[in-house]
């Protein structure tokens, strides 16, 4: 079968308003750039001349500027699920002028095949490569693509010439049976192959294909600073200490990591440390750092969902392929991030809090409770089913009118109950084996900036004693008296004392 060529203009007219569109890509990598961003200028057209034009999008995770900035600046957008970290969206969502539904990554494919999000219209697909039996190669990222192809009433491929055909073979597409006929993941190590290399869709789908040279739109980090340094340092020593305790066998277990400036820390602070043998990843985001150590062989091998690195660094992974091809593999989303898989290798998660509270409460999400910040990403899938579950985040922010630990986070995603160590620049909180009177003594003892110490010691003696003390007036105070004064340090407790 020989596929239609379309424009992206062409493309992005088969959108109809109101259309659910599923996207391929995971954080920029593997996202369509050309067709999205002409929906956009249809979005602008139509508004102009008063008609309704919006459309609702499903991803595997974030997409670059050209699909969520663009189509939010456009007001093109009624409805997104899920993580994202677009500036201009966040805006938007937290203007309400979008509804935003923030899930388990690994959760995203099947809540489409089971039908949680209604139909999905088309599919936009980026592809390196595409053969007239319905052989799609896909790029640096697997996302939720099998499911959005399987499901979508109509595919649009963008065949991508800036992604090196060399990346066909890289990909391990594989798609679980939904239950009652769902059977294990049969992978039991991070390198195993249990799929295809292509995602195979019924040809006669593919509406169109659009011929683009677009690169990648992914974020570089800013270098770590002497507090993201000492972060990854102490992350670095527990994980060694815990090896020489023999709780993490000497083989060591694979690693995930989660995204950021503080994650690319902690990995470059992880490669230093030569008592932490020469490792492997299962994790869902390959940033440049795990490259960086892939090359020094402190990484042995890296399954990841996508390679979001920077354009410099996926130029040299293609121009190196026979170095990368046997340490590399790219999965779907619902795999990559697997909880049963996760919990079968032994995945040690490292995750960044945007507030931890002094039970081990985490907020991954909100500003103050409120905002949006990017979403859950799947912080959630590797932390519930990690070997140990790690939390890492500075003791303050926003030169220190905030204090990370707070009595209770103001959001929560991630409980107590699933999360075991936290570490700031200020030290190591081991929760494991520990009640809640436990953990709260040694995270204010171990993680708490040396400002805040005594406010969370002083909020202690104003809770009501119970499992888990608290004082119902106090324990969103600091928040309160951030939003009030600009600085959680004016906390007064007296106040909250009847
Ligand atoms: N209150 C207010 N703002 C806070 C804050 C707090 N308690 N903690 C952090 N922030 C702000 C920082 O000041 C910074 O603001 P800026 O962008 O204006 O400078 C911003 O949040 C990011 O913090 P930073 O310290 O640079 O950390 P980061 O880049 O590592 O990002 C998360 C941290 C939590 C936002 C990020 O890791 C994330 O989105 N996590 C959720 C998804 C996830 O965990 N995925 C994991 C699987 S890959």
């Amino acid at each position: 079968m020989s596929f239609k060529f379309l424009t992206a203009a062409e493309a992005a007219s088969i959108v109809k308003n109101g259309y659910i569109v599923g996207i391929s890509g995971f954080t920029p990598a593997g996202s369509p750039k050309a067709t999205t961003a002409e929906i956009a200028k249809i979005a602008e057209e139509e508004h102009a001349k008063g008609n309704p034009y919006q459309i609702s999008i499903l991803s595997g995770a974030s997409t670059g500027d050209s699909c969520d900035g663009v189509l939010t600046r456009a007001k093109a957008l009624k409805y997104r699920a899920p993580y994202t970290t677009n500036s201009d969206f966040r805006k938007a969502v937290n203007n309400g002028e979008i509804a935003y539904n923030d899930i388990h990554l690994s959760q995203m494919a099947q809540e489409i095949r089971f039908g949680f999000f209604g139909n999905v219209d088309v599919a936009i697909v980026e592809a390196c490569d595409v053969t007239a039996d319905g052989k799609i190669y896909l790029t640096a990222a697997g996302g939720i693509t099998p499911t959005i192809c399987a499901k979508a009433d109509k595919i649009i491929v963008e065949l991508n010439s800036a992604h090196s055909k060399n990346m066909i073979g890289m990909h391990d597409v594989y798609q679980p049976l939904d239950p009652p006929y769902r059977r294990e993941i049969p992978i039991y190590k991070a390198s195993d192959r249990v799929g295809t290399t292509y995602v195979q869709v019924d040809p006669k789908k593919i509406v169109g294909v659009v011929e683009v040279n677009m690169p990648d739109e992914a974020r570089g980090f800013t270098a770590p600073d002497p507090i993201t340094e000492q972060i990854g340092v102490n992350v670095a020593n527990f994980l060694a200490s815990d090896m020489k305790r023999g709780i993490i066998p000497s083989t060591f277990l694979p690693l995930q990591s989660g995204v950021g400036n503080i994650a690319n820390a902690v990995l470059g602070a992880l490669g230093r440390d030569k008592t932490i043998p020469n490792f492997e990843m299962y994790t869902e985001v390959i940033q440049d750092s795990v490259i960086d150590l892939m090359k020094e062989g402190r990484i042995k091998f890296g399954s990841t969902c996508s390679l979001s690195v920077t354009n410099e660094c996926l130029d040299e992974i293609y121009a190196n392929m026979d170095f990368y091809r046997d340490k590399l593999v790219l999965r779907p989303s619902e795999i990559s991030n697997n909880p049963e898989v996760v919990r079968r290798l032994g995945v040690i998660s490292m995750n960044t809090a945007i507030e931890a509270d002094i039970y081990g409460n985490i907020n991954s999400t909100h500003i103050a409770g409120t905002k949006m910040m990017n979403g859950l990403g799947g912080s959630g899938d590797f932390t519930r089913n990690a070997y140990i579950s790690i939390y890492s985040c500075p003791s303050t922010a926003k030169n220190g009118a905030i204090s990370s630990i707070v009595p209770m986070v103001s959001h929560a995603d991630h409980s107590e109950h699933s999360v075991n160590i936290l570490i700031t620049e200020q030290g190591i909180a081991d929760l494991r084996g520990k009640s809640p009177a436990e953990r709260a003594r040694t995270i204010i003892e171990n993680c708490a900036h040396p400002d805040y110490k005594n406010i969370l010691w002083d909020y202690l003696k104003i809770a009501t004693k119970g499992q888990t003390s608290h004082s119902m007036r106090g324990a969103l105070a600091m928040h309160a008296t951030l939003l009030e004064t600009g600085d959680m340090k004016n906390i007064n407790w007296a106040d909250y004392v009847k």
